[in-house]
């Protein structure tokens, strides 16, 4: 096993994004957006020049299936995680908002 602490210590905020998949006829993030949301928001970080710092990470379901959106977390470094679902395309600049906020 490798430590890679010092390698990954760029990392100020890593942002998780349900993209999972589930069989027809159950919910999942997949269905809901949430890969077009990941790489809407990969892509955004590229364009802020913010791919260094802020990490963008697609998941496998996080416990929050709905009907509405995708679930997001924000894991700040010294800070409490902050956790959305029913996350839709309307939400990217709001969630924008809570990502690059210091
Ligand atoms: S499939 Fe995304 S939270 Fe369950």
């Amino acid at each position: 096993m490798k430590d890679i602490k010092s390698e990954a210590q760029d990392c100020k905020v890593q942002v998780l994004v349900c993209t999972n998949e589930r069989p027809p006829g159950k919910s999942c993030c997949h269905k809901l957006g949430g890969q077009d949301f990941y790489l809407a928001l990969k892509n955004r970080l590229k364009q802020e020049g913010l791919y260094n710092t802020h990490w963008v990470t697609r998941t496998g379901c996080l416990g929050f299936c709905n009907d509405v959106g995708t679930t997001v977390a924000i894991y700040r470094q010294g800070q409490s995680t902050q956790w959305f679902n029913e996350v839709t395309a309307a939400d990217m600049d709001s969630l924008w908002q809570e990502i690059v906020r210091e």
